[in-house]
């Protein structure tokens, strides 16, 4: 599968959100990081501002949901219009509950670990899922250094996924830039959200082609891709 990348709107212009959303109409996704001043100490934007994306932009919405009771909230998401909806396990008080409810009402079912949390754990979880997010940084603000002490648990993941040859997506975010993206897709990561790298960027649909290429180039020359 192609490097796929999300840009985050976390850092774009909330003022400007419909323009901002089509700055990036090459882009596979659009990330959507919803935050309630409780799972993390930052506060961004929910359902209603969702509906309305959805309508200003024909780019698929990944919504990723930094909240607590993600349980009860993150139907209300693929209701809005999200493609796919990513809950964190740390919040989640039944994930393959919650997994099932997101695939049923017809979005990709997505959960998050945040960098102190092990994969180890959710082994057997991982059939009940469309998408695996690593997180490179905490949670909660863009424009964070990226934390390479994630790629071993980057590359345990993508053994997992070979080892019960499953069609997981595995995403990042956090710190994805043009100086780490080659050091994910390698490790074997092949869905890309950048924030800060792309709306940072005087050209943001040409920061979206860079990253792919630079992603692309990289997972050519990875182990775990060419055993596929
Ligand atoms: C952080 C968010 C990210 C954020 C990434 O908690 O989940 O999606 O927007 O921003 P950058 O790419 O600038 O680190
Ligand atoms: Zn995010």
């Amino acid at each position: 599968m192609a490097a796929q990348i999300s840009p985050s709107i976390l850092s774009a212009d909330f003022a400007r959100l419909a323009d901002e959303a089509r700055a990036v109409d090459g882009a596979d996704w659009l990330h959507v990081d919803v935050m309630d001043n409780h799972f993390v100490p930052n506060l961004t934007l929910g359902v209603p501002v969702v509906e309305s994306l959805a309508r200003a932009t024909d780019t698929p919405l990944d919504c990723h949901l930094m909240i607590e009771a993600p349980d009860r909230w993150a139907p209300q998401y693929v209701e809005a219009g999200a493609s796919s909806v990513t809950f964190h396990v740390e919040a989640a008080a039944a994930p393959v509950r919650l997994a099932r409810e997101i695939r049923a009402k017809g979005a990709r079912a997505s959960m998050a670990l945040k960098p102190a949390t092990p994969i180890e754990p959710y082994e057997d979880l991982l059939p009940e899922l469309d998408m695996l997010l690593i997180m490179t940084v905490e949670p909660g603000f863009g424009g964070q250094a990226f934390l390479d002490i994630m790629l071993p648990k980057i590359r345990r993941t993508r053994e997992l996924i070979a080892k019960h040859g499953l069609e997981l997506w595995l995403q990042v975010d956090g710190g994805v830039s043009a100086e780490t993206i080659e050091r994910c897709a390698e490790a074997g990561a092949d869905v890309f959200v950048a924030g800060s790298a792309v709306y940072g960027a005087s050209d943001p649909a040409e920061a979206v082609r860079a990253l792919r290429s630079q992603a692309d180039e990289a997972t050519a020359k990875a182990s775990w891709a060419c055993s596929h």
